[in-house]
């Protein structure tokens, strides 16, 4: 086991310790994961683009534990100690790790997260969290087995664990696009995500988010999940997501702008049309979100601009946008903002690389 001297920016120590850190950031599906089977297997194959500067930054510290729990961690978040459920959500990884690595449950752990990004800003902080930690915890499964791997077969075991962790965290090991889950045409599996190539002009994008509301969801995304599981739309959803898939690989493949825009907006919308019409209706979407939809896409007409909407689980818009039309989407953004009588709080961001190992 290796001994260093720790001296991360986040954390500071200078003490000899045991650790690992990894920084993972956040994704926004372009195509959409919604449902899923059995062990976190999704209903349809998804993809996203990876984001930059909206990122989880995870170091985990080990030393010999000194009781006999099977699991034993302290987990901070900003230095602070939070509530149960994140300690739940961290403790099922590590169970899910201990069935590889048993020797993990050898060492007592300190796990120190920060967030770049406020919670609930309509930012997966799961899909960054949780892609951050499987990284973490792997990197040091590797230093007290004394293993080696190639970098792509270290990642492709992250992306594996992170899903079990949370879905859409497979995804967000690489960058600046991942697929994820099998679909007839493509390469891609079910039980982790792959890095997916790009014309040159979808390369880098920009992603302004709108956040319409902080608060936490009244409906999390683990029962948005099960309530696909007998929707009446289920098949119907299976195969729109595929064609949608397809269209979108063209898209991005060949450099459309305008059949990307169609299909990324029609999956926002198909994500929130099939919450309304799921057994128990969901409604995250709120006035003045689709207020502001109906404007931008006004605003929009007849311009020929590279730009959408996209939404995830939740009312926060996120508008993505091609360099070229940068200036155009951030003045109509600040004039709206001056136009509107209380403030809203929007977070600039782009694609990015995928996750990083720090120390
Ligand atoms: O990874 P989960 O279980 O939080 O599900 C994510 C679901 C969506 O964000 C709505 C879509 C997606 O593919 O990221």
């Amino acid at each position: 086991m290796s001994e260093k001297v720790y001296n991360a920016f986040s954390f500071e120590s200078t003490q000899p310790v045991n650790s690992v850190e990894w920084r993972s950031p956040s994704n926004i599906a372009l195509i959409k994961y919604w449902g899923k089977n059995g062990n976190q297997i999704p209903m349809n194959a998804s993809l996203s683009m990876t984001l930059k500067y909206s990122f989880t930054q995870t170091e985990v510290r080990w030393e010999p534990k000194r009781d006999s729990l099977p699991i034993s961690f302290d987990f901070y978040l900003s230095k602070q100690k939070v509530g149960e459920a994140f300690e739940i959500r961290i403790a099922k990884l590590i169970e899910v790790m201990l069935v590889d690595f048993p020797k993990i449950s050898d060492y007592h752990l300190t796990i120190n997260s920060l967030n770049t990004f406020p919670h609930s800003a309509g930012i997966a902080s799961s899909a960054s969290g949780m892609s951050a930690l499987a990284l973490s915890l792997l990197s040091m499964a590797a230093q007290i087995y004394n293993r080696s791997y190639a970098y792509d077969e270290f990642l492709q075991l992250a992306s594996h664990y992170a899903r079990l962790g949370s879905g859409s965290a497979c995804r967000s090991v690489y960058g600046p696009y991942a697929i994820w889950g099998q679909h007839a045409e493509q390469q891609s599996v079910d039980e982790f995500a792959n890095p997916f190539d790009v014309h040159a002009d979808f390369k880098k994008m920009y992603n302004s988010i709108l956040v319409f509301n902080h608060e936490p969801k009244s409906t999390g995304s683990s029962e948005g999940h099960s309530l696909m599981g007998s929707h009446f739309y289920r098949h119907g959803r299976i195969e729109q997501a595929a064609d949608n898939l397809n269209k979108m690989i063209h898209a991005l493949k060949s450099g459309d702008f305008d059949v990307w825009q169609q299909v990324v907006e029609n999956e926002a919308l198909s994500l929130h049309g099939l919450m309304f019409s799921s057994a128990k209706p969901v409604i995250l979407l709120n006035p003045e979100s689709l207020a502001f939809l109906s404007e931008f896409m006004q605003f929009r007409k007849g311009k020929g601009l590279k730009a959408a909407f996209t939404i995830d689980a939740g009312p926060n818009i996120h508008l993505l946008y091609a360099k070229d039309d940068r200036e155009a989407m951030q003045n109509f953004i600040s004039d709206w903002i001056t136009s509107r009588k209380a403030p809203i709080n929007v977070i600039d961001d782009e694609s990015g690389l995928g996750a990083k190992q720090l120390f």
